[in-house]
């Protein structure tokens, strides 16, 4: 094996940024991602409009056939370097493939990207990956999208997420416009004006900057007597009541430096990229189950699987475990060893991804991700390392938002379901609980999304010969609960709510809507709730 002196490697380590975008179906996060490769070198000319809606429809068909499949819809990890960062943008599914998946996607990623739509601020989709970046106290960056086209009034924007989110903002840029509209931002750090030169080509090749200072004598006449007369006065505003830079409330989650844009255009992509990867932290030491955190130079390889991407065809059962390399240097064909049950694996054929194509790799560092094929051996959570000694902390199961009763179609397969549902509960497919009754305990299910159900259903009837049906419950929240039997009891007399066990044997409380949910956490005396599975 090749070996690295701790210089090199912690050099390579310091250069690798992993990150995640969490946003709202529509605010652009296609249309980013894209830019960012597009800054990146990865893809030379974002797509036109026309090809990219031809692009967009043959996606949707293919993620139709592989629903028809019963495949969980791919979702990838795409890395390109840009200014010498080694970038990893881990996608997060968002569209009808939102899933629990999605969720653990954030707990591979050291700093996540809030893209919001300038008219429409936070939206339900970034509020829930918001809050399990805000439990893991994750470095939030935000990029405010759209802005070539008229938002709502951008100290307004800031002041509605500051209250919703409970996070501080800090703008680091700040959107000008003119009576051409959306031309350019202000710089706040580095006191300049920059003007994006309009191409002609809709954004698909990278944008021309011009900058000026901010105390130029010619800014008047670039932007404007009136537009610069608000500017300064709208700057002033943000020095004096804003909150001022401070990159240890950044690292600590508690304060997310804002930048304005147009991913289509491309206005305001570059400065926020480059910021974006000066500030952002590289690959965070991870936590262990117990003993000192795995520091990313340590020089043992290690690393855990935050997902598996199962192919359901049955003629091609193996899956793929994305695995985000957490210590040391990984090494294409290195035996190591599954922590849960201490057999050795070898990884032959790791996949990395570049753009959107997978390539065969010969090697990984911290930060990276790479794909193993996995013949049913590996499990969300997994840790793998050389002896098979280090045990990271587990990822939490976060909060379902929708639950259905298991109905089977042939009650004698009722051992096969049972399997079925234990095995696909531990892969992570789903989360499955019970609910106790006079006949016996019945099986329910929770999904962060509903094609987890689809896929649920599919694999039940191929994989385990146990056809079933799903009732949906109309409950949308739940709550994990410790405390004494009679007192959760208690709690969930009377309606719109619902109490049921995990695998654990844990106590979850299921709720039908926000009320109930806030008004029951208002009482709960003597009990401890937790949105992710303690
Ligand atoms: P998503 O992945 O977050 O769901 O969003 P996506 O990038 O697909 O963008 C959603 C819509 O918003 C698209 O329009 C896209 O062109 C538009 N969009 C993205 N960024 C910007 C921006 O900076 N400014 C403006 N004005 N629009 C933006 P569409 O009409 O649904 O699709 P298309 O026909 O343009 O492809």
């Amino acid at each position: 094996m090749k070996t690295l002196t701790p210089d090199a490697l912690a050099k390579l380590i310091a250069r690798r940024r992993t990150f995640a975008i969490i946003s709202h179906p529509d605010a652009g996060k296609t249309t980013l991602t894209e830019k960012l490769l597009l800054y990146g070198g990865a893809i030379h000319l974002a797509g036109s409009v026309k090809a990219r809606r031809a692009a967009r429809h043959a996606t949707s068909d293919w993620m139709a056939l592989e629903q028809q499949r019963g495949i969980s819809v791919t979702s990838s990890v795409m890395q390109f370097e840009y200014l010498g960062y080694q970038v990893n943008l881990l996608d997060t599914p968002g569209h009808a493939d939102f899933s629990e998946d999605t969720y653990r996607t954030l707990v591979a990623a050291d700093s996540a990207v809030m893209l919001l739509d300038n008219r429409r601020g936070v939206e339900e989709r970034t509020r829930q990956l918001f809050d399990v970046c805000k439990m893991r106290q994750m470095p939030i960056f935000s990029f405010v999208n759209k802005c070539d086209r008229p938002g709502g009034d951008p100290l307004q924007l800031i002041g509605d997420v500051e209250a919703d989110l409970g996070l501080g903002i800090h703008p680091v840029t700040w959107p000008i416009t003119t009576g051409s509209g959306f031309v350019g931002v202000a710089d706040r750090r580095r006191k300049e004006v920059l003007m994006f030169d309009r191409g002609k080509d809709h954004g698909a090749s990278l944008v021309q900057i011009r900058r000026i200072p901010l105390d130029d004598g010619t800014l008047a006449d670039v932007i404007g007597s009136d537009a610069l007369a608000t500017l300064r006065n709208e700057l002033d505003l943000l020095d004096a009541a804003g909150h001022p830079w401070d990159e240890e409330a950044i690292r600590a989650g508690t304060l997310s430096p804002m930048f304005f844009g147009s991913a289509l255009t491309n206005f305001g992509v570059e400065p926020f990229l480059h910021d974006f990867l000066e500030v952002a932290p590289g690959p965070l030491p991870r936590q262990v189950e117990d003993g000192d955190d795995v520091q990313p130079t340590d020089p043992e390889f290690t690393g855990f699987v935050f997902k598996i991407q199962a192919n359901m065809d049955p003629k091609h059962r193996d899956r793929i475990a994305f695995v985000r390399v957490c210590s040391g240097r990984f090494e294409a064909g290195m035996t190591v060893t599954l922590a849960r049950t201490k057999k050795t694996l070898r990884l032959a054929q790791p996949q990395q991804f570049l753009a959107r194509e997978r390539v065969e790799i010969e090697e990984a560092f911290p930060g990276d991700v790479i794909g193993i094929l996995d013949r049913g051996n590996l499990r969300v959570s997994d840790s793998i390392s050389l002896k098979g000694d280090v045990v990271f902390s587990g990822i939490p199961r976060f909060a379902p938002s929708h639950f259905s009763r298991v109905v089977i179609a042939d009650p004698l397969r009722r051992k096969h379901l049972d399997t079925g549902l234990r095995q696909l509960g531990e892969e992570g497919a789903v989360q499955v609980f019970y609910q106790d009754s006079i006949a016996g305990p019945v099986p329910i299910v929770g999904a962060v999304g509903l094609l987890q159900f689809d896929v649920l259903m599919f694999r039940l009837e191929n994989e385990y010969g146990a056809p079933c049906r799903l009732e949906p419950l109309p409950f949308r929240h739940a709550r994990w609960v410790r405390g004494s039997d009679e007192a959760i009891e208690q709690l969930v007399e009377g309606r719109a709510r619902m109490r049921l066990f995990d695998a654990k044997q844990q106590s979850i409380i299921l709720f039908e809507d926000e009320w109930a949910l806030r008004h029951t956490l208002n009482k709960g005396e003597g009990l401890e709730f937790f949105e992710a599975s303690p």
